[in-house]
């Protein structure tokens, strides 16, 4: 990956000044470069201390309900320590120049498949969390939020409410997303003029869709990600390297020329 300019067509700087309806789709790709491993990428193969923990097992095998059911304290313990490495990681300027972004584009929506909190953290306001949000603890029975709660205890954390397992607010391996959420993402995927699929591997569905669905439509596909994809055929514009320098200078190229 180079650190070198990347040159704009004309064409898409043109389109992006005079857009009003925008969509960028964003994946793990977008917080790497704030120090959060992606997610396939993901797990240390080696590695010291608590990270070396969790190298023996594959995050697929932990980000799911029948995980939970067989071991809720290892999937417990596993997302304890990801909140905490979460909470250690601030957004970098890719997260960045996309709030900036929603800034000039009217009709901005983001909608993301990272459970980090890092857009909003960055000032994006319009958000779809997909996948949900690691911060955010749920009953697994009754779905109640709970604010409070003790990491370090024997087993995992019980509602207070109706006494259900406490889980993260993420979508695990096998679960419907947030209907609401989706909704939303789709109706900004199909009714946008440009839609950007950022730093994700277009593999997990229904999010991959909803560059097709919006290409389906007429809108012109930007595709920024260090490698290429199953979406990178069909896109009108592809870019490769990392999002965290792309963007700033797609921003500063659009809408900070004089
Ligand atoms: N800039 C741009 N792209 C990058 C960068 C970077 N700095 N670093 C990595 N990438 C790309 C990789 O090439 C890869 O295509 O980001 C993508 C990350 O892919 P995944 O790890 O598969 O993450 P994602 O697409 O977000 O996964 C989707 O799957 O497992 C579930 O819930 C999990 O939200 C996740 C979802």
């Amino acid at each position: 990956m180079s650190a070198g300019p990347v040159a704009f067509p004309a064409q898409l700087v043109t389109l992006l000044r005079g857009s009003s309806r925008l969509v960028a789709l964003t994946g793990a790709g977008v917080s790497q470069e704030s120090g959060l491993r992606t997610f396939r990428d993901a797990h240390p193969s080696t590695g010291s201390g608590r990270a070396g923990l969790w190298s023996q097992h594959k995050p697929e095998d932990l980000a799911s309900p029948e995980a939970f059911r067989r071991d809720p304290k290892l999937v417990w313990d596993w997302y304890a320590w990801r909140r905490e490495a979460v909470k250690a990681v601030r957004p970098n300027p890719g997260h960045y120049a996309l709030a900036e972004m929603e800034q000039h584009v009217p009709g901005f929506t983001l909608i993301t498949q990272n459970v980090d909190g890092l857009h909003r953290m960055a000032g994006s306001q319009n958000v779809l969390e997909l996948h949900g949000n690691i911060q955010r603890v749920r009953c697994a029975e009754c779905y109640t939020f709970t604010e409070v709660w003790d990491d370090d205890t024997e087993s995992v954390p019980r509602c207070r409410v109706c006494g259900g397992l406490l889980r993260p607010d993420v979508v695990w391996f096998g679960e419907s997303l947030p209907r609401d959420q989706l909704e939303a993402a789709v109706e900004a995927a199909r009714a946008c003029e440009v839609f950007f699929s950022i730093g994700t591997s277009g593999v997990v569905q229904p999010a991959a869709s909803l560059a097709f669905a919006a290409h389906n439509r007429g809108a012109v596909v930007v595709e920024i990600n260090a490698e290429p994809t199953p979406l990178t055929q069909k896109a009108d514009h592809v870019f490769h390297g990392r999002s965290g320098e792309i963007l700033p200078r797609l921003v500063e190229a659009v809408w900070k020329i004089t």
